[in-house]
């Protein structure tokens, strides 16, 4: 979920400014200051476009639109605080613009101020009750704080007026799916197909809440739910459903292999770098793989891997020269993947003949012969499927352990790490 940012363009003050404050002839020299000002804001010369709003503004204090388009440009560079006091500031001058309180808003939310964010959107709302923008976007801040009925209420009466709106029926989907009201949400699912027959998400989760064969994600859909993931990732999984696969896969390998230390680490879907941090201090060059870069850009601040790649892992191990790699793991990845012979096969191609390839999957009841979608969107794998793929490829499973992976509503989700390596099982 991803609120919308209509930042609007920066406003041309002679078009938008009240009779009372046009500028007299003896400013004639601020209407060219104004459009050197646009100009180098427009073209990309913030530091200058900066210089010049801050000198107009000491010199124009009542002119709240300088206000706005300072806070615009502060917003584009990514310095929301400073951004956040040009638009109070121009809120303070005139407290009834929509387009400030819209902007403020995001800014709040970016700086994670969402009750502060909600105040904001209300406050547009009073001035521009029919602006969807503001509706959509105050929902967003709604989930943020976990509130998902009154974001789900929000979406639904958005759709009420528009129903064509994608966002919310995305949104609304996803929400009603999380609360297990499975059927409602096919049905949101279909909806969007109907409005946009190429909604990779929609159609994967469609084919997920209708019982359909599929043998792999389409990568727009996982990266699209993991771009959107990364910011609260860690604090959902290890925090609220006790995830503990990383520290599980150290903890096999060290009793595997005790004293064990890979020289050269693969960790294929590391996300935002949780495995890493586990095994760091045994590998001396770690490389991670992943679809997501939003994910990959948390693990680039951990200053934990030597490389990382923002790639689909297939593609990566197509293409990826490096091979004698002595530790491979996909922890909590192939869920996502699905059919897993090219995997198997690849993986193989790259691992150094003592190796160990290190992996978790979820489990399912029966002993289907094939991944199976399952009704989250994820991919099952059966016992049956492993051992059959894996000797397919040439490995030999080390050992199996059947572990809880994570919460789910009430109960857990329940698993297994496997350990294979390409030598013979002693
Ligand atoms: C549940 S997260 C696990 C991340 C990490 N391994 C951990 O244990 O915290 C799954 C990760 O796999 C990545 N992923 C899933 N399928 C992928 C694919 N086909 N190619 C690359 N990355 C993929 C996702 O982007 C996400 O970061």
């Amino acid at each position: 979920m991803v609120l919308i940012a209509r930042h609007f363009s920066a406003i041309c003050i002679f078009d938008s400014m009240p009779d009372e404050q046009l500028i007299s002839s003896e400013d004639n020299s601020l209407e060219s200051r104004l459009t050197e000002v646009f100009e180098h804001h427009q073209n990309g010369y913030y530091d200058r476009a900066e210089f010049h709003y801050r000198e107009l503004i000491e010199q124009y204090p009542g002119i709240w639109q300088l206000y706005f388009n300072c806070g615009l440009l502060l917003f584009e560079l990514g310095r929301y605080e400073e951004a956040l006091d040009f638009y109070l500031g121009g809120l303070a001058i005139n407290d009834s613009s929509e387009d400030l309180l819209y902007n403020t808003g995001i800014c709040q939310k970016e700086l994670g101020r969402f009750e502060e964010a909600i105040a904001s959107y209300q406050r547009a709302l009073e001035v521009a009750p029919d602006d969807i923008d503001c509706h959509y976007n105050l929902a967003g801040c709604y989930r943020f704080l976990g509130e998902d009925d009154k974001a789900a209420h929000i979406y639904a009466s958005i759709l009420a007026h528009t129903p064509t709106h994608l966002p919310s029926l995305n949104n609304l989907a996803y929400l009603t799916h999380k609360h297990g009201e499975n059927e409602r949400a096919r049905e949101l699912y279909e909806r969007i197909l109907e409005l946009n027959p190429e909604h990779a998400s929609a159609d994967h989760m469609r084919a997920a809440l209708s019982g359909e064969a599929r043998n792999h994600s389409p990568n727009g859909y996982v990266r699209e739910v993991f771009d959107q993931f990364a910011g609260h990732y860690e604090a959902s999984l290890t925090d609220n459903l006790g995830y503990d696969l990383p520290s599980e896969l150290l903890n096999i390998y060290l009793h595997l292999l005790p004293g064990g230390r890979p020289q050269r680490l693969l960790d294929l879907g590391c996300g935002t770098g949780l495995v890493g941090e586990q095994f760091c201090s045994l590998c001396q060059s770690m490389t991670g793989v992943d679809i997501s870069r939003k994910m990959l850009d948390v693990a680039h601040e951990k200053k934990l891997y030597n490389y990382l790649h923002v790639s689909e892992i297939i593609e990566f191990l197509r293409t990826d020269p490096e091979t004698n790699y002595d530790l491979i793991v996909c922890a909590d990845v192939l869920p996502y993947l699905g059919d897993l012979e090219e995997l198997f096969n690849r993986v193989s191609y790259i691992m150094a003949t003592h190796g160990h390839f290190m992996f978790s999957v979820e489990h399912f009841s029966s002993d289907a012969d094939s991944p199976v979608l399952q009704q989250s969107g994820r991919f099952a794998h059966s016992g049956c499927y492993v051992f059959d793929t894996a000797a397919r490829a040439g490995w030999n499973i080390i050992s199996q352990t059947l572990l809880n992976l994570r919460k789910e509503r009430e109960g857990w989700i329940q698993g297994s790490i496997y350990v294979m390596s390409l030598a013979p099982v002693k």
